[in-house]
């Protein structure tokens, strides 16, 4: 690394504001570099340089614009942890928004040739930048309000209909009426739904309203569904039209596919009065690598701030559950999403992936009561049908809650015990 590029591409801790950049977290892996000269390489590709010096570089670029490494911790010789600093005027917060944000800080690096790996591990903002979202529109507390649960704080219980495609409108329909007299808070279509024709949307919703319309009038309890709007661009706005105009209570969007703006877009629109589900299909390009791509509460943060109601982080115990320092990062992300981020409401962390009423306990005594539990196949795949299985579920939230043992919670409650019986303590493995 030449004196130049280090004087420019470096600078000491207490030079940095934290006002006046956008600061991201990597974990780098040098080829043949150290960390720090990895560090150089990445901001120098992703502010004013490239692999070669440039007379074209005015004194005005140079002072102003290079971003920085500031920090590094050395793991194993060429490997470790850098912060770099990219300075606020690099950008244009208002145009450029979250996609020219992540076409700097996750941009072209990924593939430089001087690593071997790469991986994008946190994000901090200046509040210059977090000032222009207006985030979550109902948030945590928004949602409860509408379900009813504000004060006795239990977890939501979700459900995904199942199967994930192939019902037509009516069969869609009976199956969330079940779900719903069974217990569940909120129905969401699966990712793969949106409107083919052997389920249009329009005719979808109106019948899953009508028949939680139903549920209203029989048991006085709101049930949220929220159809899966995932779209082009250019078509998002007027398909959530669709679902809205057929009485959709919420939407659901899966952000990677779509993109972060798509989001933003349904969040910040004040014509949509109805909380925004947010599913993270896709993720795992990016974050199941643990030394190559970008993190799990990168994403989360981009989320809140795009304004998801609801979002997908994982399961303590489930399909994609598992290894312990998953485990922490999860609880972290949960904890972020849930707790104090500027001024933008909290969103309900959602834990989804093959979940049954045995795996319930640990999933609400990791993550908390603060958290949409969701099952599709633990609850259709209840052998007595979907209104018992959405029940066992309940059930088994009740036990949680209350710290009762789910063995003796059964006792007494039947459609929990079948549940048992069924899947014993299984963990199911497939992602
Ligand atoms: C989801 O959207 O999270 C999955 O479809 C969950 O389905 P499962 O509960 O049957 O694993």
């Amino acid at each position: 690394m030449s004196e130049r590029s280090f004087n420019v591409f470096t600078a000491r801790a207490e030079q940095i504001d934290p006002e006046a950049n956008i600061i991201a977290t990597y974990y780098v892996e040098g080829k043949d570099i150290s960390i720090v000269e990895a560090g150089v390489k990445i901001a120098a590709e992703e502010s004013i340089g490239t692999w070669t010096e440039v007379s074209t570089a005015t004194e005005w670029i140079v002072k102003n614009l290079p971003a920085k490494v500031f920090e590094h911790k050395v793991q194993d010789k060429n490997t470790g942890i850098i912060k770099i600093a990219y300075p606020n005027t690099l950008f244009d917060f208002e145009t450029g928004g979250i996609p020219h944000i992540l076409s700097i800080v996750a941009g072209n690096l990924f593939g430089s040739s001087s690593l071997q790996n790469v991986r994008l591990l946190d994000l901090e903002f200046p509040s210059e930048f977090v000032s222009l979202f207006k985030g979550p529109k109902f948030g945590i507390e928004g949602v409860r309000k509408l379900i009813g649960t504000l004060d006795d704080r239990r977890p939501h219980l979700g459900t995904i209909i199942k199967p994930k495609v192939g019902l037509n409108p009516k069969e869609t329909a009976n199956v969330a009426y079940e779900a719903a007299m069974g217990g569940v808070d909120f129905i969401k279509d699966d990712e793969t739904l949106t409107n083919q024709k052997f389920c249009p949307l329009a005719d979808r919703v109106t019948h899953v309203m009508t028949a939680l319309d139903r549920v209203k009038s029989e048991t006085g309890r709101t049930v949220l569904y929220s159809p899966d709007v995932t779209t082009e661009t250019y078509k998002l706005r007027d398909l959530a039209q669709v679902a809205l105009d057929h009485g959709a209570n919420a939407l659901m969007v899966d952000v990677i596919p779509c993109g972060f703006s798509a989001v933003r877009l349904l969040a910040e629109d004040p014509s949509i009065k109805v909380p925004i589900h947010v599913h993270r299909c896709m993720h795992a390009a990016m974050t199941r690598n643990p030394k190559h791509g970008i993190s799990m509460m990168v994403i989360s943060k981009l989320v809140r701030l795009a304004g998801g109601d609801q979002f997908h982080t994982g399961t303590a115990a489930g399909k994609m559950g598992g290894k312990e320092k998953k485990i922490e990062e999860l609880i972290s992300i949960n904890d972020f999403l849930k707790g104090r981020f500027y001024r933008l409401k909290a969103t309900f962390p959602v834990a989804s992936g093959g979940v049954h009423p045995t795996l319930v306990p640990i999933n609400v005594l990791t993550l908390g009561k603060d958290l949409v539990i969701q099952a599709g196949g633990g609850i259709h795949g209840h052998p007595e049908g979907t209104r018992v299985g959405a029940t066992a579920m309940r059930q088994a939230i009740d036990a949680a809650v209350n710290g009762v043992p789910l063995e003796e919670y059964a006792k007494t409650h039947r459609e929990l015990a079948v549940a048992i019986k069924h899947w014993g303590m299984k963990f199911v493995s497939d992602d």
